[in-house]
């Protein structure tokens, strides 16, 4: 049977470097980008693969429950990569309602339209995936017991023997214990026992994959990363929140695509999988390496906008460290990253500086309103 796959929010910043991989390395499948298209959707983050045969893009609210399960039949759908979520922490902390009902509801909802679906047909479940796509946030916040004075150097490498150079002794392993702090890693907690429990309840054939932060092009521009580019680049202040010691472990988003792909195709289904490439970072000491690398891109003088950097009031609730363990699918699957932090880091800036047109076309109009306002009130 001709494989069909939705990949929910493939206009989104991950979800569209899944749907350009799957479109590019299998033409015999039938690819479905479902997306409602909020202010995280951007249909232009997928110029290069609108035009492909295998490729598809329909307008919907995962909430939809009548409009996807008529998707599901129409399209004799066989697989679902489940992306779309409202992915920012802080505007779930200041709308914590949007966040339930899309990233709760909305994945309940794919997941009944789905088992009806499927359940309906003569071989049922064979041949058929679920894979949600969710964060190592569910697992709360680790301690930082690393001594004092001893940071990492600027080059880390991928490989689970880097653990001496993690800020803590403690990782998040697949068997950790669910521990959600913010409104957002709550959302996607509940989330993830559904897709678990229609594994449990129905036998449905499910995946669940639970990522670090990711960085690259196409990040929507409230994200540390791009934010920070962009704020460079037009010499505005850098807010940076609390001390800027909380640690983050930053994997380039091609590789995450990467691994879902892998996951997808050869993963054991009701298993879990962290992904993550051992690369931890205080933010305050990422910081300083995206304004020296921008600079340097920019021909401006070295350190030159250092200044910009402000501290503001903390993030509510702010979670101090996360440090995933991905030796699981390292080991089972042979999963690798592939850039060193140093090359993808200097290679996603260069993308933002090169494409001023898209972060200028993002961060103008509506956005452009709501970002002061949040920086106005820290
Ligand atoms: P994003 O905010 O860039 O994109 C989300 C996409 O989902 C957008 O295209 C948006 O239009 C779409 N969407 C939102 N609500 C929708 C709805 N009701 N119906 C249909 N589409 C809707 O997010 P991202 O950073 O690409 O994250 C994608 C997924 O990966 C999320 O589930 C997120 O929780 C998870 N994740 C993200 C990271 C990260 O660092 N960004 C890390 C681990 C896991
Ligand atoms: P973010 O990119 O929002 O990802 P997440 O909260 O999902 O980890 O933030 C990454 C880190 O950077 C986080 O510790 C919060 C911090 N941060 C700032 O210090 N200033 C900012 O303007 C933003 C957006 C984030």
């Amino acid at each position: 049977m001709k494989k069909s796959i939705v990949i929910t929010g493939g206009a989104g910043f991950i979800g569209s470097h899944v749907v350009r991989l799957f479109v590019n390395k299998y033409p015999e499948y039938n690819i479905i980008n479902l997306d409602k298209l909020t202010y995280a959707g951007n249909l232009s983050n997928l110029k290069d693969v609108e035009n492909k045969p295998n490729y598809k893009f329909v307008k919907l609210d995962i909430c939809d429950f009548d409009a996807f399960y008529e998707l599901m039949q129409k399209e004799k759908v066989t697989g679902i990569i489940h992306l779309a979520a409202e992915s920012h922490v802080d505007r779930s902390i200041k709308d914590p309602f949007t966040f339930a009902r899309t990233n709760v509801l909305g994945t309940l909802s794919l997941l009944q339209a789905a088992k009806l679906y499927w359940e309906s047909l003569p071989e049922k479940y064979e041949g058929k995936r679920f894979y949600h796509i969710s964060t190592d946030e569910v697992y709360g916040a680790l301690e930082m017991t690393r001594p004092e004075g001893v940071e990492p150097p600027f080059s880390t490498t991928a490989s689970s023997s880097e653990h001496h150079l993690a800020y803590g002794e403690e990782f998040f392993y697949e068997t950790t214990k669910y521990n959600p702090h913010s409104p957002y890693s709550a959302s996607k907690a509940g989330s993830d026992h559904f897709v678990r429990a229609f594994h449990d309840t129905y036998g449905m054939p499910t995946i669940v994959t639970n990522c670090s932060n990711n960085y690259g092009p196409y990040q929507f521009p409230e994200k540390l990363i791009p934010l920070f580019i962009n704020n460079i680049r037009n010499k505005k202040p850098l807010p940076v929140y609390g001390k800027g010691e909380n640690v983050r472990d930053w994997l380039f988003v091609e590789d995450h695509a990467r691994a879902i792909d892998l996951i997808f195709h050869k993963g054991k289904i009701a298993e879990t999988y962290n992904i993550g490439g051992f690369n931890e970072w205080k933010n305050i000491d990422l910081i300083k390496v995206v304004i020296k690398t921008t600079d340097k891109l920019l021909g401006r003088a070295e350190n030159e906008d250092m200044n910009l950097i402000t501290y503001v009031t903390d993030r509510l609730g702010h979670d101090a460290r996360y440090a995933i363990d991905s030796t699981k699918l390292q080991k089972e699957l042979g999963w690798e990253p592939s850039l060193q932090f140093e090359e993808g880091i200097e290679k996603t800036i260069r993308w933002y500086l090169d494409n001023q047109e898209w972060l200028d076309n993002i961060t103008s109009g509506e956005y452009e309103k709501y970002y002061e306002s949040m920086y106005k009130n820290r």
